[in-house]
């Protein structure tokens, strides 16, 4: 090997290198899961999308120079056999914990709908929220605004007024992404009475929150309550490119109350940040499953697929978009 890998440069942080080569790791392990989801595509089958994304990326991860430790993933032990929080996956490297949602939008996938993607967060142990497999409210915006311009708490009318004054333009112009819900009437009757639009999409909401921050983006805010699991990814991501986010863990019943605290909620209520959701070095890798407004998904072509990915560091802030040009027959796990 190169004496260049193993000795940075004078002035170079220790790491570094390990640190570029992982982010590229990263999307190996998200294209895996991508191009097995995506024999399913459009085929109405849900869960057999999703057990080949997590089998696949489960797999990739075998290869990646870690430590790693999955604190959100496909559930507990006795429910998930694989990607399970807790379960440790990488050949040894530094100790890192990961977050993982093998296919993000598992329906959307099914009926061959926009935007689902297979995604992955790392970050540095200790760094990830352990956010229960429960609800979480949502609100988030891009980078470049001033801090604390929108609030959970505060009448989503202020909100709206706030965000379209520190973008200079008129509430008419705010674009504000939603969960189409029947729990979200009220947010909807609300944003459009304070003369906002609303992009509704039926899943997906990792891809609704980062488009907040997305340079050429339609979408302006993201609100709503969606997956906790999906609002730590969604922070990661937002760590890497900037943007605001809050998020509050909401409960069903005492034992779900009870389930957060079990995995170190000390505060049921507390209002989380982008920071408090994922802290220290954080990675994020996301490939397009189904075609997206950020991702192309999967184009398969009998004998291989183009994937397209984007991944992100924190520590640079860098955003790379990757594209992958695969050959099936060297790839016998992508499924046909
Ligand atoms: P799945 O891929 O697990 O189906 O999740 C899709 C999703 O839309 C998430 O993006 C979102 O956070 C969550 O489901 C919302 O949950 P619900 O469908 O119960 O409203």
């Amino acid at each position: 090997m190169d004496a260049r890998h193993n000795h940075p440069a004078a002035g170079q942080e220790p790491g570094l290198v390990t640190d570029r080569n992982l982010a590229l790791e990263l999307v190996r392990v998200t294209e895996a899961a991508a191009l097995s989801a995506s024999a399913w595509i459009g085929r109405g089958k849900k869960n057999e999308a999703d057990g080949a994304a997590v089998e696949a990326m489960r797999r990739a991860f075998d290869t990646v120079a870690i430590s790693g430790t999955v604190v959100i993933g496909e559930g507990e032990m006795d429910e998930a056999p694989m990607l399970f929080i807790g379960e440790k996956v990488g050949v040894g490297g530094p100790a890192m914990d990961i977050a993982v949602d093998p296919l993000e939008g598992t329906t959307l996938t099914a009926k061959g709908g926009p935007n689902a993607i297979a995604t992955v967060a790392l970050a540095e142990r200790g760094g990830f929220l352990h956010a229960p497999d429960i609800y979480m409210d949502k609100i988030a915006v891009g980078g470049g605004l001033p801090e604390g311009v929108v609030d959970l708490d505060a009448p989503v009318a202020e909100n709206l007024r706030n965000l379209a004054r520190a973008k200079k333009r008129d509430v008419s112009d705010i674009v504000a992404c939603i969960l189409d819900r029947d729990r979200h009437q009220e947010l909807i009757a609300k944003t459009r009475e304070a003369g906002a639009r609303i992009m509704l999409i039926s899943d997906g909401d990792v891809a609704g929150v980062i488009a907040t921050a997305m340079p050429d983006s339609y979408v302006d805010i993201y609100m709503g309550s969606g997956g906790a699991p999906e609002g730590v990814l969604s922070a990661a991501a937002l760590r890497c490119i900037g943007g605001q986010m809050q998020g509050r863990l909401l409960y069903e019943d005492d034992a779900q109350i009870e389930r957060a605290r079990g995995m170190g909620v000390t505060d049921p209520n507390h209002k989380y940040t982008v920071i408090e959701m994922a802290k220290g070095n954080v990675m994020f890798a996301a490939t397009g499953v189904t075609p997206g407004a950020m991702l192309r998904g999967v184009r398969r072509f009998g004998s291989g697929a183009i994937t397209h990915s984007i991944v992100m560091r924190s520590k640079s802030g860098t955003v790379r978009f990757v594209e992958g040009h695969h050959n099936f027959s060297t790839k016998t796990w992508v499924g046909s």
